[in-house]
């Protein structure tokens, strides 16, 4: 027998080690025993880090909604699976049971192949978080299409490179969303966008908030009366285990944003084993991730894990000051939320306000709570702890990626003794190694170098969408034989990790991963800049936030400096999405440069961070001057 449920730290390492030992006998019997294959592979797993090539349950076929919904169906057919809690506190909430999952993936995924779509096909699906959302993700996997999620915050432009990069031909949205007391026109962001994407054949329209829309004809249809024909029976198309399931974008160090294909066999076994033993999941538990399912979270945390698991997942479409601060609070009474998962930011953002805002909730059923997508500093960590879980509930650190799939560290709750800002100890079968410099591994404690991962795991991302070349040259050139992160994190005298942060140039602003290059393409086609760099710089809410140094074409550009500073976050927000906005534009005469010609960063970020006491060696730069000049003007 497998030990699916992990009881205590001792049981901990015991399988730790044996998952380290003998990773194939062990991913084999969770496999084996905790999901439903209609093949069985013929090989547990291979691999190549210098290809890179990694493959699980070789041959085996499945497909992923059978283990998600159909399975359940005589165990827990009226329990449910979905809790839709609306962003109105006063609209009605929906219980959607796996029975009714069933039926409504089903008819969605008869729609989608009476609309001409395919297996493997890829179909965008940009939604706010209704059940639609869900629903349609699961419906993709149903029929074998490749779903690529978009999060509904993302600019027309951005929307249109992601659905022109995998050739998508259908696209899913609504005509609009609702996001506190604001409505936005999601329609037209997509008629926008659809003007550069030739290769989208039709677009299904979801009504959520009764807008007036233009509905192009022979390209766009209402979903609701295709749904209301369609059958609500549906044949699982049998996937290999290999067969992509989703690509999600992340982004990267170029303009191109990079999208990281999972598998659906391995994906599937890793995150429904996660979930259960990271967020303890009992049978008539109610859990609930607040991330969006535009974002990997909500792939691997609100849709796939639980559900795989049986669990009753709460979607939720609204935001934590809607219609106050103390939102989601009164959503875990009214709910009996038993596990809450939330990110940094949301929690430094309502530890702000009064505590009257989270007194006036009965918290009493939280039993474990969850952090992840940036590092949480102590004093978020303790209020969370002191005024969410009441010092009862422990907090799970969960540090993974996009790219992961599913969390890699993690304590184990009730299980890992916690240490604040600690993600503590690898989860299953995730071998870990710190790197230094100079490619040696750093063994032993109180080390602090890069984050790699030295062998496969079931989750990890098997490709970049249409360029391989890319995977392997940003993952797995770094250091021979190892998948490395983009993270530094150090091992302490325990032996726990903790993540110190990106050590490449993507910047994580309010938990989401932001590259530098995107925004400074952005800010560079604006007709009055020359030349920008980027650089976080602590933010006491978001984590991070952005500080853009621009050189102006024109010494004394006639436009008054915040005129233009306007342009350009206006700019920004066209072409990626306001997450990207810049807080702060410093106008320099010149950018800190490498003779090679490279950006120092490191010096802008320093005086974006105010601390410009010691910069370092600056020897090799080829413009010294403009160091004192950007100093002098700094903000
Ligand atoms: C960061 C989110 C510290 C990290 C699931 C990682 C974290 C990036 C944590 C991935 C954590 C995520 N502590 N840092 N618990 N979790 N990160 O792809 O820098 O959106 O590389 O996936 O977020 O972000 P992504």
């Amino acid at each position: 027998m497998s030990n699916y449920y992990i009881k205590n730290l001792e049981e901990y390492f015991q399988i730790y080690r044996k998952s380290v030992r003998e990773p194939e006998n062990f991913w084999e019997e969770i496999a084996e025993e905790h999901f439903v294959w209609r093949k069985r592979w013929t090989n547990v797993m291979r691999w190549d880090f210098s290809k890179p090539e990694v493959v699980w349950f070789e041959n085996a076929k499945l497909n992923i909604t059978e283990n998600c919904i159909d399975r359940h169906l005589h165990i827990r057919g009226d329990k449910t699976a979905i809790l839709f809690e609306p962003n109105d506190p006063k609209e009605k909430v929906q219980h959607i049971t796996y029975n009714e999952l069933y039926e409504r993936v089903c008819k969605m995924a008869n729609v989608l192949k009476e609309q001409g779509v395919k297996k493997g096909d890829r179909v965008c699906i940009y939604l706010p978080m209704i059940p639609e959302l869900a629903v349609t993700v699961l419906a993709c996997a149903r029929i074998g299409a490749v779903h690529s999620v978009v999060f509904a915050g993302f600019s027309s432009l951005a929307l249109a490179t992601r659905i022109n990069d995998c050739d998508c031909k259908m696209v899913i949205t609504s005509d609009g969303s609702n996001r506190g007391a604001k409505t936005i026109d999601l329609k037209s962001i997509v008629d926008t966008a659809l003007e550069d994407c030739p290769g989208v054949e039709s677009v299904l329209v979801v009504k959520r908030i009764n807008s007036e829309v233009d509905m192009k004809e022979g390209r766009d249809q209402w979903l609701q009366p295709l749904l209301d024909k369609a059958s609500s029976q549906n044949a699982a198309e049998i996937m290999d285990a290999e067969d992509p399931l989703f690509i999600l974008y992340t982004s990267g160090s170029t303009g191109k944003p990079k999208g990281m294909v999972h598998s659906s066999g391995g994906y599937m076994v890793f995150t429904a084993y996660t979930f259960k033993n990271i967020f303890n999941y009992q049978e008539n538990d109610v859990y609930w991730c607040t991330a969006d399912i535009g974002w990997v979270t909500g792939h691997s945390y609100i849709v796939y894990g639980p559900l795989a698991n049986g669990a009753t997942t709460v979607m939720f479409e609204g935001i934590p000051t809607y219609p106050d601060h103390g939102r989601f609070w009164e959503v875990v009474e009214k709910h009996k939320v038993n596990q809450f998962y939330t990110a940094p930011t949301a929690i430094r953002a309502l530890a702000k306000e009064s505590l009257d805002f989270v007194d006036k909730y009965d918290l009493t059923s939280l039993k474990v709570l969850g952090t992840v997508g940036e590092p949480i500093n102590e004093e978020a960590w303790h209020w969370y702890n002191n005024n969410i879980g009441r010092n009862k509930s422990p907090i799970v650190d969960t540090w993974w990626q996009t790219e992961t799939g599913g969390i890699m560290i993690s304590p184990i709750p009730y299980v890992t003794p916690t240490t604040p800002t600690y993600a503590t100890l690898p989860f299953i079968g995730v071998q870990l190694a710190l790197m230094d410099e100079n490619g040696q591994e750093l063994e032993g404690k109180q080390v602090e170098g890069r984050l790699c991962i030295k062998y496969p795991w079931p989750a990890m991302a098997r490709t970049i969408w249409g360029d391989h070349k890319r995977y392997h040259d940003t993952y797995f050139s770094a250091y021979e034989n190892m998948y490395f992160t983009g993270d530094g994190a150090k091992r302490d005298a325990v032996g726990y990790y903790r993540i110190t942060g990106r050590v490449d140039d993507v910047i994580i602003v309010s938990g989401h991963n932001l590259g530098t290059a995107p925004i400074e393409d952005s800010i560079n086609e604006h007709p009055a800049v020359a030349e920008s760099a980027i650089v976080g710089f602590p933010h006491d809410i978001k984590g991070n936030a952005l500080y853009g140094f621009v050189i102006l074409k024109e010494i004394g550009e006639s436009r008054k400096p915040d005129n233009l500073r306007k342009e350009i976050n206006q700019q920004i927000t066209e072409h990626i999405g306001p997450i990207a906005k810049l807080d702060k534009i410093q106008f320099v005469p010149g950018l800190p440069k490498t003779r090679s010609g490279k950006i120092m960063r490191r010096i802008l970020r320093k005086v974006a961070a105010k601390d410009t006491s010691d910069l370092g060696d600056i020897s090799t730069l080829l413009n010294p001057e403009v160091v004192e000049a950007i100093i002098k003007d700094a903000l």
